[in-house]
């Protein structure tokens, strides 16, 4: 009946029971059954259901957190949503439920530098074998493949150089190699971009950033589709990885306004692009530019854009890149993003270090903005103000 995904968020899990608009925190280790018979039944239809929400204990969730996964599923277009600890406990899953010693990953080289230590080297003790691939040069992940390559891993855009990639042109090379993909949507998230209907087997967003929204809770997400739910299921078991649920009320509060936020966002960032494209320093690393690579490839697969962008700047004083972020005063300093508020970061220690396919020489300083949802002039304005320090 409900057509629009907005209504459907404003709408969803009223609790007429409780009489409460928000469905309630049930916190809950024992789940207590009436009579052993009681249990056998919820045990039998889990079985039957594995995705219907029936518990017999605390580790595989409560109401609160069925709830939420219910909500996600719809949003992502899936068969199921695993909820997990954090954004990252999710990329873990995602990939510990795939690959077995021997096999081989292939992901792209932006990824987030957590994941790239996991796969990279975590895993590689496990004898697992991951290669990068250019995210602007399919060729290098066709290459990449051997009959060992179990996952392709994505990550769009890449984590502070914003590379969009040919999505569809993954999953062609995957199915027609017969190998599993996923994706870390965390920047677009299902409200922009429904990565299971595309084709890819797993979705991971940290709900830590928009869907929470308020910069006070973590967790992940794993959408997955039906191939892969059973692997999935088993692997959550064995590593109780496991939203609690507190934090899924807050996240389900969360995802009431993810749409108007995420439309804020987007209308804020647009204005601010527009304000730092005319400033020759700066190569704006976000989709604006029409015609660039980046915004075709963005174009193609995403209804909307986020909060969170890049800058590549060119400067040979490097304390003037210093100066220019320490002077913003509406921007705060710290990791994450996501949240209702503007953040600032200078990628100084390059946490991109270790990519093989970023040529940024000694001259070029990558800064991240997360724009927020203050006044778009306010923001402009102090963004002036501090690039008066770039030399
Ligand atoms: C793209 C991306 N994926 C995953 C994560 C991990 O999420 P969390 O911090 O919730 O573990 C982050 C965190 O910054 C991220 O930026």
């Amino acid at each position: 009946m409900v057509k629009s995904f907005k209504t459907f968020l404003k709408h969803t899990a009223k609790d007429f029971h409780n009489q409460s608009v928000n469905p309630p925190v049930v916190r809950a280790s024992t789940i207590i059954f009436k009579s052993m018979k009681h249990i056998r039944n919820t045990q039998k239809k889990a079985q039957k259901n594995p995705i219907g929400g029936h518990y017999d204990y605390g580790r595989q969730g409560t109401s609160t957190t069925y709830i939420l996964q219910k909500i996600l599923t719809k949003l992502e277009d899936s068969y199921h949503v695993f909820t997990t600890p954090t954004g990252f406990g999710s990329v873990f899953l995602a990939i510990f439920s795939v690959v077995r010693p021997g096999d081989e990953i292939i992901a792209a080289d932006p990824v987030y530098s957590p994941t790239r230590l996991l796969t990279q080297d975590f895993l590689k003790e496990f004898k697992i074998k991951t290669i990068f691939y250019n995210p602007h040069d399919l060729k290098t992940l066709e290459q990449s493949i051997t009959k060992k390559t179990k996952l392709i891993f994505v990550e769009n855009p890449g984590s502070n150089t914003f590379d969009f990639q040919d999505l569809g042109k993954i999953i062609s090379i995957a199915k027609k190699n017969k190998i599993l993909t996923a994706i870390d949507n965390t920047w677009g998230t299902p409200y922009y971009l429904k990565p299971i209907k595309l084709g890819f087997d797993m979705s991971i967003v940290s709900a830590t950033k928009y869907y929470s929204g308020h910069s006070d809770v973590m967790g992940g997400s794993l959408a997955v589709n039906k191939k892969v739910f059973q692997k999935v299921k088993e692997a959550e078991k064995i590593t109780g990885l496991r939203l609690g649920p507190d934090d899924a009320y807050l996240i389900t509060r969360g995802l009431r306004t993810l749409d108007v936020r995420l439309d804020r966002h987007r209308e804020n960032a647009k204005k601010i692009a527009a304000f730092l494209s005319k400033n020759k320093k700066i190569k704006l690393l976000y989709p604006f530019k029409k015609n660039s690579l980046n915004f075709r490839m963005w174009k193609k697969y995403y209804s909307g854009a986020s909060g969170l962008m890049g800058l590549k700047i060119k400067s040979k004083n490097i304390n003037s890149v210093r100066k220019f972020v320490n002077s913003l005063k509406l921007f705060g300093y710290g990791y994450s993003w996501g949240g209702f508020e503007s953040l600032a970061l200078h990628q100084e220690f390059r946490e991109t270090g270790k990519r093989k396919f970023m040529n940024l020489s000694k001259d070029e300083h990558l800064v991240r903005l997360h724009i927020g949802l203050e006044d778009p002039n306010d923001l402009i304005a102090d963004i002036k103000q501090a690039l008066r320090h770039l030399r």
